[in-house]
């Protein structure tokens, strides 16, 4: 062959290669409302900015025949680019390939990619849309799913790790992207479950559609394994690239700061009657948020979960801030199994990767009953309280309206090393509210009393006025200020700023034991 013939035969390959399973399939894929990968990754990334590998990999199976499936890269598109000019490295599985389906070779190319984003420290996105272990390798295939789930637990804290589900994503391959910081689900094409359907209704009899056991709003709803639910495959992209906004790439590096166009000292007039006189009544903890952030951004992480704690991503002064906030609008705020998990997770993200955490409390405790005490509150909601403990990233707490009892102590508070705590003048810090605690202490009097009621009332009123406020722990130093609300955002620019270099570290162990 001389070099034109070469040249010529390089250029037919790479165009075979780019076509993946062929256009058959490809028109298969867009029939189903899919894009194909090499699509996924254009929209993904930077434009022109992808740099493939392994583009002529191809499987070494020769049982049922499967030498005659031959597609140069394999059921997998990896490689690099840019996302906002920040390097990458992704990898979309490609369900025109025999479904997307992970042979071993598959796998050492998403492994590959993976090590890479390792040793340059970048973040790895991973784009999954699979039929799950190539049946005909066998144990081959197993195998390669375990070198893809060591790679995860190996890059976990190392790198962000980015999980978007747009197709099938089923048996024990959702467990790579459930090692991962963040899944992302869209409405029309993506579920993930363990066993499928019809394993279901074999083992308990029970008939559930692909969507009720593992669409987008049952992981984002009820088991909490998915962070981010989008209409469209597009909108998952365009969520990514906004995430990535608010992370570093790496644990040694400090995530990306903003040119702030907010006022520093912008003084936000609504935050001082955002908090209603009556302490029963509720109101919406992202209003505050969105009042004292840059611009009113604010990306919420696990929305539909636990919907009583709210967490997520914001800007102060152009900085990345993670934010965890008690949500009063849903069970008064309280916190229980969920929402320590919830939080917990999210806390230790953050302090992984260098962000600071801010936290609005308004708690009025852990949430009682039968179904919590039995579900594991104990150990559950040990979680959180371990995960701001072992945070060494800058921390601070505004107390907002109540701190009550061991919910004061768990959610970032400064026995737990915040920082700073502050309280807005509607802060109430007490071992618990006014009437359950006149209740106890004052029984035998009240009982003494010409009129119980009026008795107990009258003692509640004292109560309140002394504990249901900031003052005593002012006065103990426990919180450091008391602060107007509307100048919430000029203080904690300061206070950022005042803390930014912070260090502090934990003593040197393997690893904790955080209760699981
Ligand atoms: C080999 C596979 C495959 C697989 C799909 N295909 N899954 N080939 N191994 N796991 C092939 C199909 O045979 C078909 O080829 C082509 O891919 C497209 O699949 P369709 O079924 O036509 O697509 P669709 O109707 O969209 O259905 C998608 C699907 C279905 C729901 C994912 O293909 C399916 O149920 N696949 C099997 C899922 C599964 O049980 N996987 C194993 C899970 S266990 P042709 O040539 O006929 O068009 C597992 C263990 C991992 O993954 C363990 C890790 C610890």
């Amino acid at each position: 062959m001389n070099r034109a013939e070469r040249l010529a035969t390089l250029r037919a390959k790479r165009a075979e290669a780019l076509l993946g399973g062929g256009e058959k399939r490809i028109i298969a894929q867009h029939k189903k409302g899919k894009l194909t990968a090499r699509e996924r990754i254009k929209l993904l990334l930077d434009s022109d900015s992808f740099e493939e590998f392994d583009m002529f990999v191809q499987h070494h199976c020769t049982d049922f025949e499967m030498e005659k499936q031959k597609y140069p890269g394999d059921g997998v598109v990896t490689g690099c680019g840019t996302i906002d000019g920040r390097l990458v490295y992704v990898f979309a599985q490609d369900f025109t390939v025999i479904g997307g389906s992970l042979s071993k070779m598959v796998s050492e190319k998403i492994c590959k990619v993976m090590s890479m984003a390792m040793k340059m420290g970048a973040p790895i996105i991973g784009l999954n849309d699979s039929g799950g272990a190539r049946i005909q390798e066998g144990v081959d295939s197993l195998a390669g799913y375990a070198d893809i789930f060591l790679k995860n637990v190996m890059a976990s804290g190392v790198v962000p790790q980015i999980s978007a589900i747009v197709g099938p994503c089923a048996g024990g391959a959702v467990y790579s992207p459930a090692i991962t910081d963040f899944i992302i689900m869209d409405k029309k094409n993506s579920y993930m479950f363990v066993t499928g359907p019809k394993v279901v209704k074999t083992v308990t009899n029970e008939d559930v559609s692909t969507e009720m056991l593992g669409g987008a709003m049952v992981h984002a709803q009820k088991s909490g394994v998915c962070h981010f639910v989008t209409e469209t495959e597009e909108e998952t992209y365009k969520l990514i690239r906004n995430l990535l906004r608010y992370i570093p790439n790496n644990n040694l590096e400090d995530p990306p700061v903003e040119v702030c166009s907010d006022p520093v000292d912008r003084y936000c007039e609504n935050l001082n009657s955002i908090v209603p006189d009556d302490p029963s009544k509720p109101y919406d903890i992202i209003d505050i948020i969105k009042s004292v952030f840059d611009n009113g951004e604010f990306l919420e992480v696990a929305r539909y979960f636990a919907p009583n704690i709210v967490i997520g991503f914001a800007h102060l002064n152009g900085h990345s801030i993670g934010i965890v906030a008690n949500q009063p609008k849903y069970l008064a705020g309280c916190l229980d199994i969920n929402a320590s998990k919830k939080a917990a997770r999210f806390i230790r993200f953050c302090d992984a990767f260098n962000i600071p955490l801010i936290c609005f409390e308004d708690v009025p405790g852990f949430l009682p009953g039968l179904k919590q005490e039995h579900g594991g509150i104990i150990k559950e909601g040990a979680k959180i309280l371990y995960a701001f403990a072992e945070a060494t990233v800058p921390k601070i707490t505004i107390i907002v309206r109540k701190a009550y009892g061991g919910a004061y102590c768990v959610f970032n508070s400064r026995h737990l090393r915040a920082d700073l705590m502050y309280s807005w003048p509607t802060g109430e810090i007490a071992v618990m509210g006014p009437k359950g605690a006149v209740e106890i202490i004052f029984r035998k009097e009240a009982k003494k009393a010409d009129n119980p009621e009026e008795y107990l009332q009258k003692i509640e009123e004292e109560y309140r006025e002394k504990f249901a406020t900031p003052y005593q722990a002012a006065q103990k130093g426990y919180i450091d200020d008391i602060i107007e609300p509307a100048k919430t955002r000029a203080r904690l620019i300061r206070a950022m700023e005042m803390i930014a270099s912070k260090r502090d570290s934990n003593p040197a162990k393997k690893h904790g034991n955080i209760p699981l």
